[in-house]
């Protein structure tokens, strides 16, 4: 098998420690890897497979300079925005996590539970974009109950963790806390969120539009109808939770039929990375404390709506930092290479 020059954008930020150590686990088949940041992390080492690697600067040759044919880039919108073209001109497939080119119509937007299909486009650009982390852990349940029944609506509300928001969000709520405990906590700063977040939850995730909605709700609304090729009227309140790792999600789904929760069950565990976790009467079900370093999305409370026998509702929650970013884009890159790169 073929092996690659691969380079990880953001190799010391959250998402992109976790996308060394997935490719790490699965044994990617990698010739060379080089670790990319700011000038500020120049003098780090990342770890990978025992050896120490120095980070070395993003700049605009770099790619080129290693020979790169598949980067991993999570450092930010402007960052991609700014060195995506560099890479794609040195011959390599950009996997990009940020929002920079996902509504970006030459650009497919994939999670390869879903539309792997899409990746095939990757030519038209050399991108292939990873969905929000909230849209990639809802569409993995969707995508099955649509084929089976025929989704027409979705509403959703998230209950979504601090590291969506970076290393620096998290040391947010950890400092919050521990002021708590010290008794200060009335003089925490804020500055990851637009108020205290710790024992505290914000309907506010990223910023408001002319609509009302966040940006975050419609990044859910508008992703959702290009990775499942369908217009899917979905609402969404998307709630940022004093927790560090895992989002949850309550949906309520409104098909063209009437369903069972039995059958909706049976389909989903079928579905691919999806595990249910549902039985209440041993209160199982999934949770974000139970859902870390996990590369699965877990679903349970699947319960008929009491009123209308066309509506369910579901409790779905994954690792954002996992799921909903590094997984998702290393999975990726194990299709990409699957279809085009033993071409
Ligand atoms: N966290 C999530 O759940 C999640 C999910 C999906 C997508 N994303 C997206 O992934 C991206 C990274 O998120 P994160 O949570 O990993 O953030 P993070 O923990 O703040 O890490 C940011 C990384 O980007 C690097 N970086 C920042 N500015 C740079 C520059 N000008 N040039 C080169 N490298 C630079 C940082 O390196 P330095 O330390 O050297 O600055 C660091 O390695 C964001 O666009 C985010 O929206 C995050």
């Amino acid at each position: 098998m073929r092996k690659y020059n691969v380079a990880v954008v953001g190799a010391n930020g959250a998402v992109g420690e976790e996308i060394l150590t997935i490719l790490q686990e699965i044994d990617f088949p990698l010739n060379k890897l080089v670790p990319l940041a700011s000038a500020r992390s120049l003098g780090k080492t990342v770890e990978f497979n025992g050896k120490s690697i120095a980070i070395q600067e993003l700049t605009n040759d770099i790619f080129k300079e290693e020979e790169i044919e598949i980067a991993l880039f999570s450092a930010g919108g402007s960052v991609s925005s700014e060195f995506a073209s560099d890479a794609v001109k040195a011959g390599a497939v950009v996997i990009d996590n940020t929002s920079h080119f996902r509504m970006d119509e030459n650009v497919p937007l994939v999670v390869p539970e879903v539309n792997p299909e899409d990746i095939a486009k990757w030519k038209d650009t050399g991108v292939i974009a990873n969905p929000n982390c909230s849209t990639i852990q809802m569409v993995q349940a969707l995508k099955p109950l649509d084929e089976a029944y025929d989704i027409k609506r979705v509403d959703a509300s998230t209950y979504q963790a601090t590291s969506g928001g970076g290393k620096t969000a998290m040391e947010e709520l950890v400092s919050q806390m521990q002021d708590f405990f010290a008794f200060k906590l009335d003089d925490a700063e804020h500055k990851a969120f637009p108020h205290q977040i710790a024992l505290n939850v914000i309907p506010q995730i990223d910023v408001f539009m002319e609509n009302g909605y966040t940006k975050e709700e419609m990044k859910m609304v508008n992703e959702t109808s290009k990775i499942m090729h369908k217009d899917i009227p979905l609402s969404a309140t998307c709630v940022r939770v004093p927790t560090l790792r895992g989002h949850a999600e309550s949906l309520t789904l409104t098909f063209a039929c009437d369903v069972d929760a039995n059958e909706v069950r049976e389909v989903l565990a079928k579905a691919p990375n999806i595990v249910i976790l549902d039985n209440i009467d041993e209160s199982l079900y999934p949770m974000p404390a139970t859902c870390v370093d996990m590369n699965e999305t877990f679903v349970g409370r699947i319960r008929n709506d009491t009123y209308a026998k066309n509506m369910i509702h579901m409790f779905v929650v994954a690792d954002n930092l996992r799921v909903g970013a590094a997984t998702n884009a290393v999975r990726i890159a194990q299709k990409w290479v699957e279809m085009e790169g033993e071409k």
